[in-house]
């Protein structure tokens, strides 16, 4: 299991917290898709970002989402967390939680928009990523996310690969599996808005696509 803790995390959550420890001080950018700008928050939006690395995207959405907003990012690796706060210091309208992305420590109902870029295919049990992102959507609310997925199942010495895992394509699954993972979270909607051709990483075929999708009908219904 990925955490942001130093206790019990297993292999993959150490490799992701080496790597990404070690990223937090550079520069160079993480991305794999536009999903903020596609997300186009709007004034008075609350913005929740997944995985939001250094901050970038945060400090962007807080601009866009304006001083009757609120945009709040999250991610594991603590020096990531540190270098987030650090990028949105001075800043009334934005704020950093450290934690999961499969168990968040914000509350439901808490973002006008959900959005998250090459972070999830980190996530080891991304149905339960997508669960989390169900329940911090209010009734009407909308996700874009922009992710790695594998053009077909990678084999097993890729997938049991840590490393793999931290460089963004080891946790890599097929679209229509990454797919279905939104789905079964009860997301509504789900368009791919975009789609890059596939590329080669680590010896296996992958590419980044970016989803749209809206709050679950029955939070809808409230
Ligand atoms: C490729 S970087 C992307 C950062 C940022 N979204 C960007 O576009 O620059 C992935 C980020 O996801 C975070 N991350 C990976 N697995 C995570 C998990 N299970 N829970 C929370 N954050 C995680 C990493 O710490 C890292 O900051």
């Amino acid at each position: 299991m990925v955490t942001g803790d130093d206790q019990g995390m297993g292999p993959i959550g150490q490799a992701v917290a080496a790597r990404y420890g070690a990223l937090a001080s550079q520069t160079g950018s993480l991305s794999c898709g536009g999903a903020l700008e596609l997300a186009a928050p709007s004034p008075g939006e609350r913005l929740v970002d997944l995985g939001c690395g250094r901050g970038g995207d945060l400090f962007r959405a807080a601009a866009m989402v304006g001083p009757a907003g609120h945009a709040t990012g999250v991610d594991a690796t603590p020096r990531m967390v540190e270098a987030a706060r650090e990028r949105i210091a001075g800043l009334a309208n934005a704020s950093v939680v450290q934690g999961d992305l499969a168990a968040v420590p914000l509350p439901a109902a808490c973002a006008d928009v959900v959005v998250s870029n090459c972070a999830i295919n980190h996530a080891p049990d991304k149905a339960a990523v997508y669960r989390e992102v169900a329940r911090l959507l209010a009734a009407g609310g909308r996700v874009v996310v922009s992710d790695v997925v594998a053009e077909a199942v990678l084999p097993e010495s890729v997938r049991s690969d840590p490393a793999a895992w931290a460089a963004c394509y080891g946790g890599a699954v097929p679209e229509a599996d990454y797919l279905a993972a939104v789905a079964a979270a009860g997301l509504a909607d789900i368009r791919v808005i975009k789609r890059t051709e596939p590329y080669e990483k680590g010896g296996v075929r992958v590419l980044s696509i970016t989803l749209e999708a809206r709050a679950p009908r029955r939070a809808m219904e409230q």
